[in-house]
């Protein structure tokens, strides 16, 4: 399954601390589109899709969520809790994000721009698409 976490370089000291994320160091992708996922009420689940042509980046820059991995074979579940832990996932993973803390906020990188038509976000045509159905 195509995903790793990456433990972010801290910049900054006891005064204060800094991380950035950059193309070509600790992004593997050409970054198009920033957003952030947040004020999610208990018991949701966000994503819940995968995207054809999309990599992301994802980091709890503030609280805590979970997020279900699945490749249409395996499911792995990561927790992110912390501001300098990185979640990278390949395109056509089936994602899904839940137990947001209440003061949660997910920041995700991405190599495209917004496109509805890349989107899967119905499971079973994941898995036709993905050769598992
Ligand atoms: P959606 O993908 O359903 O987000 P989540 O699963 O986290 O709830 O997107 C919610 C809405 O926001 C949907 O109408 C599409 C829109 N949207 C954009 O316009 N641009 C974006 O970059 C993203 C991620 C979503």
């Amino acid at each position: 399954m195509n995903y790793k976490l990456i433990d972010m370089n801290l910049f900054g000291d006891e005064n204060g601390r800094l991380i950035s994320i950059q193309q070509n160091s600790n992004c593997d992708f050409d970054i198009k589109r920033v957003f952030y996922i947040f004020d999610t009420k208990p018991g949701i689940v966000r994503g819940a899709h995968a995207n054809r042509n999309s990599e992301f980046l994802l980091i709890a820059i503030n609280g805590s969520c979970k997020v279900k991995i699945d490749d249409g074979k395996n499911v792995e579940i990561v927790e992110l809790n912390s501001p300098h832990i990185a979640l990278y996932l390949d395109k056509m993973l089936w994602k899904e994000m839940y137990d947001f803390s209440y003061n949660a906020i997910l920041l995700v990188c991405t190599n495209t721009e917004y496109d509805e038509k890349e989107y899967i976000r119905n499971y079973q045509s994941y898995l036709e698409a993905v050769g598992n159905a």
